[in-house]
């Protein structure tokens, strides 16, 4: 399942028409993004963050699929984050959810990024699928 969710608002996208880097990080995993591949695995919006991780093997949950219904796919944008697509109301609804927020949080089947320059993405640790194990608690 993936794509886009017919009942939100349409994120405004531009897609990227150069290649960049998206290194994720704690496992420091860099990874080339090339236009003329996108859409990689219909993950989320076409090339959004959560499309090109799993298209390279890096692990981020998506329990909804990538419709921007969940928060399980939470990502914190550490560079780069100004060449990505504005949020909309309905990702920022759902990023309410999420655990441990910070002023770069974004939902990582929604960021596109537009590829003009290399990106740096946060998974974080404490980054639980909600439905399968709660919400962390803090101790
Ligand atoms: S996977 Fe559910 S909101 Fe991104």
């Amino acid at each position: 399942m993936g794509g886009q969710n017919p009942y939100i608002e349409e994120a405004k996208i531009e897609s990227p028409t150069q290649k960049y880097k998206v290194t994720f990080m704690p496992m420091n995993v860099t990874v080339e993004v090339d236009p003329a591949d996108l859409p990689y695995d219909d993950h989320g919006l076409p090339g959004s963050i959560l499309d090109i991780a799993m298209k390279n093997g890096v692990e981020l949950d998506h329990a909804c699929g990538g419709v921007c219904a969940c928060s399980t796919c939470h990502v914190i944008v550490q560079q780069g984050s100004e060449t990505c697509n504005e949020s909309t109301d309905d990702e920022e609804d759902q990023l309410d959810d999420a655990y441990a927020l910070t002023d770069h949080s974004r939902l990582g089947c929604q960021c596109v990024p537009n590829g003009k320059v290399d990106i740096v993405v946060e998974i974080p640790e404490w980054n639980r699928n909600l439905s399968r194990e709660g919400v962390p608690q803090d101790s």
